[in-house]
C-alpha cells in the first residue's frame, strides 16, 4: 500500500467511489455532480488535508488529516500549538472488508505520533456508522464522547454521534 498526498488529478478516481450512495450516506459533503466534486476536491484547504491510499497503483481510498491547536491556558499556548490531529477516512466499497482502511489509518496514526509529534489523535462519526467506529476501535482509539442527537444528517435529521481519541502515550504502549 502507498499513502501519499492527494493531487487535483485524483478527483475523478475519488469521485468514482465517493459518489456511491453507500459512501455518501456518511460523509460530510456529498455530490453526484463530477464538476462540483472536482471543484470541492481541488480547493486548497481541502486538498491540503487530503491523502489517498493506493493498492497496486490504484487509488482505493482517501484520508483526512487536520492538525489543530489543543485547548490550553494562555500562558502555555505554545505547548498546545498543533498538538492535535483529527483523522477521517473513506474506502471504495469494492475494496472494503479486507482491512485496507485500517492499515492506512494505522500508518497515518504512526506518522502523526512519530513524525508530527502530536499529543492526541481524534475522530468522530455518526453513532450508526458502525464500520467507522469499529475501525477506530481496531486502531486502539477510545470512545470519549457519546453525543445525543447532536449531529445533523442531510436526510435523517438529528442523529447521535461518537467521539474517539488516542493519546501519544497510549499509542506507544500498544
Ligand atoms: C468507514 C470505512 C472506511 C470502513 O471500511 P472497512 O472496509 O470496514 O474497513 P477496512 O478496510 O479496514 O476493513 C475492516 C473490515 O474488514 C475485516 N477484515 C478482513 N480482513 C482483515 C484484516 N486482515 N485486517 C483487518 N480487518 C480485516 C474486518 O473484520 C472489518 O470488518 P468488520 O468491521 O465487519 O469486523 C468504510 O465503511 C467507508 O468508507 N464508509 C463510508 C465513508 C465513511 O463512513 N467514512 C467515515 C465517516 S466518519
Amino acid at each position: 500500500m502507498l499513502i501519499r498526498p492527494a493531487v487535483p488529478d485524483d478527483h475523478s478516481r475519488v469521485f468514482a467511489y465517493r459518489s456511491d450512495v453507500s459512501v455518501g450516506h456518511w460523509i460530510a459533503r456529498w455530490t453526484t455532480d463530477p464538476e462540483e466534486h472536482r471543484e470541492q476536491f481541488s480547493a486548497p484547504e481541502r486538498l491540503g488535508r487530503t491523502l489517498v491510499y493506493e493498492l497496486g497503483g490504484r487509488v482505493v481510498g482517501d484520508l483526512m488529516l487536520a492538525q489543530s491547536d489543543a485547548w490550553s491556558q494562555v500562558e502555555v499556548a505554545a505547548g498546545a500549538a498543533g498538538a492535535e490531529v483529527e483523522l477521517g477516512w473513506t474506502i471504495d466499497p469494492a475494496y472494503a472488508g479486507r482491512g485496507l482502511a485500517t492499515e492506512a489509518v494505522r500508518e497515518l496514526m504512526a506518522a502523526c505520533f512519530d513524525d508530527l509529534g502530536v499529543h492526541r489523535v481524534t475522530a468522530h462519526c455518526f453513532a450508526e456508522n458502525r464500520a467507522s467506529w469499529r475501525l477506530m476501535e481496531r486502531v486502539g482509539m477510545r470512545r470519549e464522547s457519546e453525543g445525543r442527537r447532536d449531529a445533523l444528517h442531510r436526510s435523517r435529521g438529528w442523529l447521535d454521534s461518537y467521539g474517539y481519541a488516542i493519546l501519544a502515550e497510549e499509542w506507544r504502549a500498544r
